[in-house]
């Protein structure tokens, strides 16, 4: 293989996040072990974290591996800013934030320099337009969403975590200088869980999506290593037909 195209089949191979969300630290290591070479890129979130998981972080990151660490953080701008801190020290790749504009501020300034990349979520999508109103906002989702995504940018967050299904719009919006993050993503065929909108690996990357999210279909597969390496096949063919 020449060394450009395993410099390719690297940067592809990255584009796939899996989620370990398992309840053991024990469990997250034998899932990376068992997954091996297949996958680059894992997102701990915060059952993983709050499990004792954060010394994984930092294992991943100096056994080459790249981290997601899915805290999104909020609080007063000093406190996002230390926490900010403390996240680059560990070697993660990825950090989310609420896109709140102080505390978006705060997190870019604390980041600046470091490798850590900062995506922020602008509205949960367990929350529709009635849960919004509940919460004291007057803006209904989508007006939302374009409003934080905006200010993200504005801010300099490097990107945004949201549903592939907004992943066209974010990126009509906001260019391709922001990097686009989807969980939500079912290979044909595969259960839903308790996913409702999705969307095939493919497919999201057709949409404009940088990076896919990806966990029960891998870590409770029969075979996660198979199923991981069927996601990356998929997202470089998806790749190769757009660039034909
Ligand atoms: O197992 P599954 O592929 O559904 O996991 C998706 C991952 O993405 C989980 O870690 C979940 O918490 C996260 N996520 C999501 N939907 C969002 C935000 C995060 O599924 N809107």
């Amino acid at each position: 293989m020449s060394r450009e195209m395993s410099n390719i089949s690297a940067v592809v191979r990255d584009k796939l996040i899996v989620a370990l969300d398992l309840p053991s630290v024990s469990a997250a290591s034998a899932m990376v072990e068992r997954l091996g070479d297949a996958v680059n890129f894992y997102k701990v979130g915060m059952e993983l974290t709050y499990a004792g998981g954060l010394p994984l972080v930092s294992e991943l990151a100096k056994a080459g591996k790249k981290v997601f660490l899915d805290l999104k953080l909020h609080d007063i701008p000093n406190t996002v800013a230390r926490a900010t801190e403390q996240v680059a020290e560990l070697g993660a790749t990825f950090l989310t934030i609420h896109a709140y504009p102080q505390t978006m501020k705060a997190a870019t300034a604390a980041a600046k320099g470091s490798g850590l990349k900062l995506l922020a979520v602008t509205v949960m999508t367990s929350y529709d337009d009635s849960d919004l109103r509940d919460a004291g906002y007057a803006f209904g989702v989508k007006d939302l969403v374009a409003r934080r995504a905006a200010q993200a940018r504005d801010a300099g967050v490097d990107g945004l975590i949201l549903s592939p299904e907004e992943a066209a719009a974010m990126r009509a919006l906001l260019g391709h200088d922001m990097l686009l993050v989807t969980p939500g993503v079912r290979p044909a065929g595969a259960d839903l869980a308790d996913q409702k909108r999705v969307m095939t690996p493919a497919r999201a990357i057709a949409q404009g999506a940088n990076y896919l999210v990806v966990g029960r279909p891998v870590t409770q597969a029969h075979d996660p290593k198979a199923a991981a390496e069927a996601i990356v096949a998929e997202i470089a063919g998806q790749i190769t037909r757009a660039a034909d």
